[in-house]
C-alpha cells in the first residue's frame, strides 16, 4: 500500500512534430496522438502543445484507493486543493503550478526479467569471446519513465508538497539548493531544484546497461550534435550511468541505467552532498547550459509577461 513510481508525464512544447520526432528517434514507441509507450511502463509520455515547453502534468503510480484517500487528507492539512474521482486525485504543486495526478496503477512487472548483463573482472571471466554488445543491432528502447526533474522558485513549498503531501521520501540533498525525493525503490523519481523560474529540466529513460546508455546517446546524435548536452559520466547521487540530451523544444532527456535502489528506509541515511562532487562522479565537466539551460531567460521573459 503505498505509491511505487511514475507513471506518465505530459510535456508541452510549441514545436509539437519536431519534438514527436525527437522522442521517436529516442526510442519510445509512438502510440498516436504524441503519446508514447516504453516497454515494461505502458504509455509514460504525452507531448501537447503549449506556448513554452512545460511539464504539463505529472502522473504518479498508487498501489491502491486508501492511498488516493491518505494522500486527499494529507493534501487538504496542507491547505491544498484536491479533487479526488474514483480511484485517482488531482492536484497542483504550488510552487511550479505543475498538475499532478495521483492513480492507482499495477506495479511494473518485468516478464521475463532480462539476464544481467555480463562484465569480465580481474580474475572472473563472465563472458567469453566478443562483448555480447557487439552484436545488439535494434535501437535501444528506454525500459520505463524513471525520474523528472523540476526548477522551482520555491523549493521549500514543493518539497512540502511531494514529502508531506504525496509521502516522497528525501534519499540525498544537494545542500539547500535541491532534493532528490522517491516514490519508489529507485534513489530517486522526482528532484527539486531551487531556480529563479519554474521550468521542467529533464525527464530520465531506464535503459539496460552502460553500454545502452552509450549506444542510444550515440544513435541520437549521428547527424544530431545539436542534441549534445552533457554524457557519458556517472552519478554521485543515485550512482546512475547518464548520457543528456536535448529535444527540440529545450527539455533534456536522460538515458540511464544502473541507479541506486532503496529497499528498507532503515538502511539509507540521506547524504546532503556539496558542489560539483554532489552532481557526478566522473565524467566530463557539464556544461554552464546544464545546470542553467540556454532559454531559462526566456522562459523567466515569458512568465513575466504571462502572470
Ligand atoms: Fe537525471
Amino acid at each position: 500500500m503505498a505509491l511505487h513510481g511514475l507513471a506518465k508525464v505530459r510535456i508541452g512544447v510549441p514545436n509539437v512534430a519536431e519534438t514527436i520526432a525527437y522522442y521517436t528517434d529516442f526510442g519510445l514507441r509512438p502510440r498516436g496522438d504524441g503519446v508514447f509507450a516504453t516497454r515494461d511502463g505502458g504509455d509514460q509520455l504525452e507531448i501537447v502543445h503549449a506556448p513554452t515547453r512545460r511539464l504539463a502534468e505529472l502522473t504518479i503510480a498508487a498501489d491502491d484507493p486508501d492511498d488516493i484517500a491518505s494522500i486527499a487528507s494529507r493534501l487538504r492539512a496542507l491547505d491544498l486543493p484536491v479533487s479526488v474521482e474514483h480511484d485517482s486525485l488531482r492536484a497542483t504543486e504550488p510552487s511550479t503550478g505543475t498538475p499532478v495526478c495521483v492513480t492507482v496503477r499495477p506495479r511494473l512487472i518485468v516478464d521475463p526479467v532480462p539476464s544481467p548483463t555480463p562484465y569480465n573482472g580481474p580474475g572472473r571471466v563472465e563472458r567469453w569471446g566478443r562483448a555480447p554488445f557487439l552484436t545488439r543491432t535494434d535501437p535501444v528502447t528506454p525500459r520505463k519513465l524513471g525520474h523528472a526533474v523540476l526548477g522551482s522558485t520555491d523549493l521549500a513549498a514543493a518539497m512540502r508538497f511531494f514529502t508531506e503531501g504525496l509521502g516522497f521520501k528525501v534519499s540525498d540533498y544537494m545542500g539547500d539548493r535541491a532534493a532528490f525525493m522517491r516514490c519508489s525503490v529507485d534513489h530517486h523519481n522526482v528532484l527539486v531544484m531551487a531556480a529563479p523560474v519554474n521550468f521542467l529540466h529533464h525527464t530520465s529513460w531506464q535503459v539496460e546497461d552502460v553500454d545502452e546508455v552509450g549506444r542510444g546517446a550515440q544513435t541520437m546524435l549521428d547527424g544530431h550534435p545539436e542534441r549534445h548536452i552533457w554524457g557519458l559520466g556517472r552519478h554521485f547521487a543515485g550512482a546512475n550511468f547518464f548520457y543528456y540530451l536535448k529535444d527540440p523544444a529545450g527539455n533534456f532527456s536522460e538515458y540511464y541505467s544502473d541507479m541506486d535502489a532503496i529497499g528498507e528506509d532503515e538502511l539509507w541515511s540521506p547524504d546532503v552532498l556539496h558542489g560539483m562532487a554532489g552532481l557526478y562522479s566522473w565524467g566530463p565537466p557539464p556544461p554552464p547550459s546544464f545546470l542553467q539551460p540556454d532559454d531559462l531567460a526566456a522562459l523567466m521573459t515569458g512568465a513575466h509577461s504571462a502572470g
